[in-house]
């Protein structure tokens, strides 16, 4: 049957020029492949989010009577919705992980370096892009925590000088949080972040195939290579079986509950705080002046993306220590904020 269905197409259509392509594409081999497998493994974990997103949308509705019912609902009566809720839930932490693990290592390889800038800033914004839906779809489940997290969410920008109440009132769709707010974030989430997302990504693997993958400058001299196909792939397979080991582990260990409606009337809880990839924002804002901090963030990260520009050096195929202890320091900045807001709040 197999045979029969290629032979129709071959006979329709001529794959012999992408066969032969995909026959001479080869993948550096040096002391840290290890770090290649990463971009892949975003993209496995990327397509759980993207199934088990569509699988939910079917049963989910975006108004504040029944959001909360709605999850319920799928949570009790869709058969293994439950799963289908906690592997998306667990699915985003793994996602942002990833792609920290995968824009990190980029970095330290000073893969960004000539000719691959356009693929570190396409990095860069899809990481605010993945970071943006994170944000929408936490407001879905529509409980008290959902509920005062977007209302801290949206009330950011009204630190952006002249634009900022424009802005804020764009994301919430009126001057609080409420139905307006969730029919914007649920249309965020669904529609116009995936189409983003989804482009820019398109175009930043299209790039990794076109330029191949960079050796970093330590191991230039190392001229080993293997296939990616199939050699690479069968690797990237089990990569990638090993991450879903681990992702179902977590849901099945730590499935995620559904806590109870918000009642907005109601003041928000005490020791209330937001994800682990968010908390560097939330204690930076609780150390330092509101206007300074966001003003700091949003520096550093314009730096962030502009990082292949300013690194001369390592265009120019020289070492660059400046820039690999600006990563040091980042991750530093970044681990320190993120353990002091855990360690400085409640638990809840
Ligand atoms: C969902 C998000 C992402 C996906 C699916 C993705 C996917 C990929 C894939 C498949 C590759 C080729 C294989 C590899 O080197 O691992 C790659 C390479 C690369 N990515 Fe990403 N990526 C994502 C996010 C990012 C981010 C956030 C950055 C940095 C800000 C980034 C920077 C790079 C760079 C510089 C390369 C070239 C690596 C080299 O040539 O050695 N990517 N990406």
């Amino acid at each position: 049957m197999t045979s029969r269905v290629a032979d129709f197409l071959k006979e329709r259509v001529d794959f012999s020029p992408v066969r032969a392509w995909v026959a001479r594409r080869k993948i550096p081999q040096h002391k840290h492949s290890f770090w290649y497998y990463f971009g892949g493994l975003a993209l496995f974990v990327l397509t759980i989010q993207i199934i088990t997103g569509i699988m939910l949308a079917f049963y989910y509705s975006p108004t504040p009577v029944n959001a909360n019912e709605s999850v319920r609902y799928i949570m009790e009566k869709v058969h293994y919705g439950w799963l289908i809720r906690s592997i998306h839930f667990w699915g985003a932490n793994f996602l942002i992980a990833v792609v920290l693990v995968h824009m990190f290592s980029t970095y330290f390889m000073k893969a960004y370096r000539k000719p691959r800038e356009i693929m570190w800033v396409l990095g860069v914004i899809i990481l605010a892009l993945i970071l943006t839906s994170a944000f929408t779809g936490y407001l879905l489940p529509w409980t008290t925590l959902s509920y005062f997290a977007t209302k801290i969410g949206t009330s950011m920008p009204l630190y952006i000088p002249f634009v900022g109440h424009f802005i804020s009132r764009l994301m919430a769709g009126g001057a609080d949080v409420g139905a307006a707010t969730l029919t914007r974030m649920f249309t965020l989430h669904t529609i116009v972040l995936p189409i983003l997302w989804l482009t820019a990504i398109a175009i930043h693997v299209f790039l990794s195939q076109v330029l191949g993958l960079s050796t970093p400058m330590s191991q230039m001299q190392a001229r080993d290579e293997t296939k990616l196909f199939p050699n690479f792939m069968m690797r990237q397979a089990a990569v990638w079986s090993g991450a879903l080991a681990v992702l179902i582990s977590f849901v099945a260990i730590f499935p995620e509950g559904l806590a109870a409606k918000v009642n907005p009337v109601l003041p928000a809880p005490a020791g209330i705080k937001p994800e682990w990839y968010f908390l560097f924002v939330f204690q930076t804002l609780r150390t330092f002046p509101d206007v300074i901090g966001l003003g700091g963030i949003t520096l550093g990260a314009i730096i962030w993306m502009l990082v292949p520009f300013l690194d001369r050096k390592a265009s120019n195929g020289q070492k660059s220590t400046f820039f690999t202890l600006f990563g040091v320091a980042i991750i530093v900045y970044l681990v320190t904020m993120t353990v002091m807001a855990y360690i400085t709040t409640e638990v809840h």
